[in-house]
């Protein structure tokens, strides 16, 4: 089993592209269910999770071909409804594939994706609002069996939360349905207009995404499309805390600083210089970082949950004391207990974290204990004099095509063991 082992103590310095985004080509990947044809996706990043998700497709029928970080896959001869339970279990995500299989071959059965490390994740949204749209849905013995009778219809959704995932659902399977479907209270993420970019991009007629009321308009059939995945703004934003706690000044390329607002606030607050300019955002921090008196994560455009373990790890090495609320994750605070292994100073009570930001982290062994929890370890290793190492990395991979390369690049003294 690999580990990183991190050096810490080093100012950053250097730049880097930053890869696309995880969260945009899951969707995006299931959505090429729709497409009898071929799909040419560009700036897809190396992800264990990318690859559970291609070999999903490929289980379904589908022909994948992957050079780099482009990926083709072509969906002329889809002759398979089942996602295996080992592929559901390895990333609970994959439950956004339900519309897709759906709106295809008119059936579809796979395991419910139950709880993963942040807590129990229902999908109680995917299922009601899938009904709502036509689909018959059992749920039996850990598993989901859907049909479709009458295809899907056109329907007005009102969504109780605004999910990221329900909102993917209902968008894919709106796609071809007959008729119009309009999503109130849908989610605005920047990856939520990329899949509706890419599916546009085939011939889709979906109108509103990145609005809270997204309307589509049911079309026959989707033709072939080539498209760019967004830049991963949680990666920019787990190297923007990373020269927080590290101190220097690092430029972040291919990136759309406009989807970290939320973010360069919070950094802004806490001392950092930024300069953002098209593609491009250069932050650079001379001092000890400063607190922040309280901060909630949101819904877009707030701060984003995945951003939240990154900062603060940032945080712990802050002047004066820094109170974090989570929104929207019940167990985001697992990765706590190894941070304070290297010596913050972290008090978590339900939602809420109080961080007593200290002068000195020492590096120690630690374990990641999920994916953004195992960044958050990376930052507190390099800020952390010593020797950091951290174990359980398949974590840190399911999100970061490579964080010991990156970082290397920005010049701290990372390895992979
Ligand atoms: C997506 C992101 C994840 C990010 C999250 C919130 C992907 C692959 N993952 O996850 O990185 O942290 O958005 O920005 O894009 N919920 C329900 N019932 C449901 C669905 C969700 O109660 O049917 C709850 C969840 O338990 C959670 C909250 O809603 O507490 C947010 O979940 P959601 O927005 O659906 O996140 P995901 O799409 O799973």
């Amino acid at each position: 089993m690999s580990k990183i082992v991190i050096e810490g103590g080093k100012k950053l310095n250097g730049a880097l592209e930053i890869d696309g985004a995880k969260n945009s080509i899951l969707p995006i990947l299931a959505a090429t269910l729709l497409i009898e044809g071929t799909s040419e996706i560009h700036n897809c990043p190396v992800l264990s999770d990318v690859d559970v998700a291609l070999k999903i497709l490929s289980h379904l029928g589908c022909v994948v071909k992957r050079e780099g970080q482009c990926v083709t896959v072509n969906c002329q001869n889809v002759n398979c409804a089942e996602v295996p339970h080992s592929l559901m279990r390895e990333m609970r995500s994959s439950i956004v594939f339900l519309g897709a299989i759906l709106a295809r071959t008119g059936k579809a059965v796979m395991s419910s994706p139950g709880g993963c490390e942040l807590g129990p994740r229902p999908v109680d949204l995917h299922i009601k609002n899938l009904k709502i749209l036509g689909a018959q849905i059992e749920e039996d013995g850990g598993f989901l069996n859907c049909t479709l009778p009458e295809g899907f219809k056109g329907k007005e959704i009102y969504l109780s939360f605004a999910s990221v995932g329900a909102t993917e659902n209902v968008m894919i399977a709106a796609t071809l349905a007959q008729g119009k479907t309009i999503i109130h209270n849908a989610a605005r993420e920047p990856e939520i207009v990329d899949l509706a970019d890419f599916l546009n991009s085939a011939g889709a007629k979906i109108f509103g995404a990145g609005s809270n009321t997204i309307e589509i308009i049911g079309v026959d059939k989707l033709h072939d499309t080539s498209h760019k995945i967004i830049p991963d703004r949680i990666i920019a934003s787990t190297y923007m805390a990373a020269v927080g706690i590290c101190g220097g000044s690092i430029t972040l390329k291919n990136v759309i600083p406009a989807q970290l607002a939320g973010v360069i606030d919070v950094m802004k607050q806490t001392g950092a210089e930024i300069f953002a300019r098209e593609g491009i955002l250069k932050v650079s921090m001379k001092k000890r970082p400063r607190r922040i008196s309280s901060l909630h994560t949101q819904i877009y455009p707030g701060f984003p949950t995945d951003s939240g373990p990154p900062i603060l790890a940032m945080l712990t090495k802050a002047r004066g004391t820094s109170v974090f609320v989570e929104n929207i994750f019940q167990n985001r605070y697992n990765y706590v207990d190894e941070l304070k292994r290297l010596g913050a100073n972290i008090e978590t009570e339900g939602r809420v974290a109080v961080v007593e930001g200290c002068s000195r982290l020492s590096g120690a062994p630690v374990r990641a204990t999920d994916l953004r929890g195992g960044a958050a370890l990376v930052v507190g290793g390099l800020g952390a004099q010593g020797i950091t190492t951290i174990d359980k990395i398949c974590y840190i991979k399911r999100g970061y095509a490579d964080i010991v390369r990156d970082l290397k690049m920005l010049g701290a003294e990372i390895k992979e063991e």
